[in-house]
């Protein structure tokens, strides 16, 4: 199989240390598959990135999954194109020749929607994700199991599309799957800010840095 046959449009650029996480990025409504890769290098420089451009259209923007409205999601859609995501990432390891558990999503609005539908519907697929302005984005019939699965949820406190019940909502909706989840609320609105960034950071070595390994 090559790359054109992966099922999305992506790009991806192996890790430059070995060991490092597998960065999925996943873009907010209107971006595509490169929005995120600077960001990727201010979070995690030596992770390997996996980006992939959601493959809806709401009025020539590129989104992950249809919404009715803003906030109103098309809930069959929604599985359905989690689900396609997911083999995406899946069909991507093999390929590229990387563990689907060094998988950290890295989703920003709509994008980091999807990470939080991967992770209720599609629990294998990520090792961790950092969600930036995240919202519950369905509630599964049965929960799944997340243990200890390192989850920072990073929402604005003035953000008009996520309020801080929603935040809470979505926390607890993964901690009852066992996910270990960090809520941050940034002074910030639905933009991310330099805090988002800095915290962001920190986290991520915190959580997925790993002594190197040495090549013998
Ligand atoms: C969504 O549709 O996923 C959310 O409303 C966030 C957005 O993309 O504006």
């Amino acid at each position: 199989m090559n790359a054109a046959d992966l099922g999305f449009n992506h790009v991806f650029r192996p890790a430059r240390a070995a060991g490092a996480p597998v960065l999925l990025l996943l873009h907010g409504t209107g971006g595509n598959e490169h929005d995120l890769v600077p960001l990727s290098e201010a979070l995690l420089p030596d992770a390997a990135i996996l980006s992939p451009r959601g493959q809806v259209l709401e009025r020539g923007m590129p989104r992950f999954f249809r919404r009715l409205a803003e906030g109103v999601f098309d809930l069959e859609d929604l599985e359905q194109r989690t689900h396609e995501l997911a083999r995406f990432v899946e069909r991507a390891a093999a390929h590229y020749g990387f563990e689907q558990r060094q998988v950290v999503a890295v989703g920003f609005s709509n994008g980091a929607n999807i990470a939080a539908s991967l992770l209720l519907l599609e629990p294998s697929t990520l090792g961790g994700g950092v969600l930036f302005r995240a919202m519950v984005p369905l509630v599964p019939d049965a929960l799944p199991a997340l243990p200890g699965t390192p989850v920072l949820l990073s929402n604005g406190r003035s953000d008009p599309l996520v309020s801080l019940e929603e935040s809470d909502r979505l926390a607890a909706l993964l901690r009852r799957a066992g996910a270990d989840v960090t809520l941050a609320l940034q002074a910030a609105g639905h933009e991310l800010s330099s805090q988002d960034i800095v915290q962001a950071r920190e986290w991520l070595s915190a959580v997925f840095s790993q002594p190197h390994q040495v090549e013998r």
